[in-house]
């Protein structure tokens, strides 16, 4: 096959959700329709406890585990899937919303009870800023929860993204008894030996359900009122598929992902800072890091640096300069997310992801390129922090590691720092706690040197331009303090005092983002 040829078979994306929504439960289904997993249930081995969401440092030690769960791989109807994991819960952190960067896609899981949580609207904003394609699939039909057009208004409402839906529920939590195809224009079943049946045979099928003639009604008004299928708005973000489904009990899943990967785009070209655009099918490869895994093996400094192909094919062992450094580098120690068994192992093309291994080289947002030109894509874009902590040496005679740990730290994109702009003490920021754990652990074990957090709790961040800096506007419910730039910025205690502050400072410009 040739080069272009495997490009064009890529199909990248990643599952956002918020915590308990049913994102284990659907990648257990795709992977086993990928022929990955024999039996669904065993990714995480959630059931004998040995991947315990909440417990990182167990993550640590079955690091085996966390490195392939970030990125899954499979073929399946001729296409070449790759899973990007953005983990959510105490996981959550930059990396999570960074991954959104890497990937062409995103499969957006509803819990039909729940309707749009708030884990999901914060990563559906990230996504949604790319203009890059939302699909939805809303779970856990086998059970009682919203009305289907309820869940489509919130989407419309709450995310601002029109909806179409691909399927319609009939019944639901009890008398769930499958799905009208309205894009396919057929019944798929839920229960029987039948999976699929014509549209005609409706009123026989469904004669003792009380809800089919709701779903006809509700299908008429749809196709009257409701937005009209359009496959080029699904491709910019404008209109997201919906499909209704019950992960749990594997219904919908599999027209879901056939369906999906009719839609889905291939790989996507990226810019670069002089806002030119990198085709994946330009024949040099190129890449960016957009994760940085720390500490893949107890016994060494190591760690996993995640690359998005965007151009080319990777040869094991080959030269690619670090735009950053100006430095050569051999990619020689490189793992691909293909199970062993596979044909065409060890081959990765743009659209794909590797690991490559890394003692320090690499931070997060590099640039890769082979061959003579010299460019790098756009840097990714930082997150503002919500989370804050106090952070000090704990050995006085160890403030040298500290120092070094903390600087390496923050430039690898681990952890955001501030430093007081009165009292000079350090202080914290990440979008998830888990973030805070990682560098404490991280300071202990490649630094030698352990730290003292003191939780801060939530903080509303604004920077302000360092013309309009004046101390005396510090007040017991802000602090003033200087980002890694030296930037001025104000860590509000919450909306309330941020509130107070812009009324009564009128003239002072607060940005919500680094500009
Ligand atoms: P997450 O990765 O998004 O956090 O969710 P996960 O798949 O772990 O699912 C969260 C819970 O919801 C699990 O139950 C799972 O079995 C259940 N679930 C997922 N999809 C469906 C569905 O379609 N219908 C129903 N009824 N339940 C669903 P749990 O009891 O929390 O975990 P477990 O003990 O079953 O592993």
């Amino acid at each position: 096959m040739t080069v272009q040829d495997a490009i064009k078979k890529r199909r990248t994306f990643a599952i956002i959700s918020h915590p308990d929504a049913g994102k284990t439960t659907i990648t257990e289904q795709l992977l086993y329709f990928g022929g990955e997993i024999r039996e669904a249930g065993t990714v995480k081995g959630k059931k004998t406890g040995t991947f315990a969401k909440s417990d990182w440092m167990d993550i640590e030690k079955q690091r085996g585990i966390s490195v392939t769960s970030s990125v899954m791989q499979f073929d399946y109807a001729g296409k070449r899937v790759n899973i990007l994991d953005t983990p959510g819960h105490e996981d959550f952190s930059e990396d999570t919303y960074r991954t959104l960067m890497a990937v062409d896609a995103a499969v957006m899981v509803v819990d039909s009870a729940k309707g749009i949580e708030a884990q999901t609207k914060k990563l559906f904003e990230v996504v949604k800023h790319r203009n890059i394609p939302v699909f939805t699939f809303i779970n856990k039909l086998d059970r009682d929860g919203r009305e289907p057009l309820d869940l489509l208004e919130e989407l419309e409402e709450v995310l601002g993204i029109a909806s179409y839906p691909m399927n319609w529920p009939i019944g639901m939590g009890k008398s769930f008894a499958g799905l009208y195809d309205l894009h396919h224009q057929r019944l798929e079943l839920y229960k029987g030996d039948r999976r699929f049946a014509e549209l005609a045979e409706g009123k026989e099928l469904f004669a003792d359900n009380p809800f089919y003639e709701q779903v006809l009604e509700d299908v008429e008004l749809l196709e009257e009122a409701g937005n009209a299928f359009s496959e080029e708005a699904v491709l910019t973000g404008d209109l997201t598929p919906v499909f209704f489904g019950s992960a749990l009990t594997n219904f919908g899943v599999q027209t879901f992902l056939d369906t999906f990967l009719d839609y889905a785009p291939e790989p996507h070209s990226h810019k670069t800072t002089e806002e030119r655009a990198v085709s994946p099918y330009d024949e040099t490869f190129s890449g960016f890091v957009f994760k940085i895994q720390a500490n893949m093996d107890p016994r060494h400094r190591d760690r996993i640096a995640f690359v998005r192909i965007v151009s080319g094919e990777f040869e094991p062992g080959m030269a690619v300069k670090l735009t950053r450094t100006g430095k050569t580098l051999k990619l020689a120690n490189v793992t691909q997310f293909m199970a062993e068994s596979r044909e065409s192992v060890g081959r990765a093309v743009a659209g794909d992801i590797i690991g490559v291994y890394d003692t320090g080289t690499y931070q997060v947002g590099d640039t890769l390129t082979a061959g003579k030109q010299t460019f790098a894509f756009e840097p990714l874009p930082t997150f503002t922090p919500e989370l804050f902590m106090k952070v000090t040496a704990k050995n006085v005679m160890k403030q040298k590691s500290f120092h070094k740990g903390i600087e390496q730290l923050v430039q690898e994109g681990a952890i955001q720092l501030y430093t007081n702009y009165q009292t000079g003490e350090y202080m914290l920021g990440a979008v998830g706690q888990l973030q805070f754990e990682v560098f404490k652990h991280r300071m202990e074990n490649e630094y030698k040197a352990e730290v003292v957090m003191t939780p801060m709790g939530k903080k509303t961040v604004r920077w302000l331009k360092p013309e309009d800096l004046d101390e005396r506007m510090s007040s017991s419910r802000n602090i003033l303090a200087k980002d890694r730039f030296e930037q001025p910025v104000f860590l509000f205690e919450n909306d309330f005092a941020l509130g107070w502050f812009a009324d009564k400072y009128p003239d002072v410009v607060l940005e919500e983002k680094m500009s």
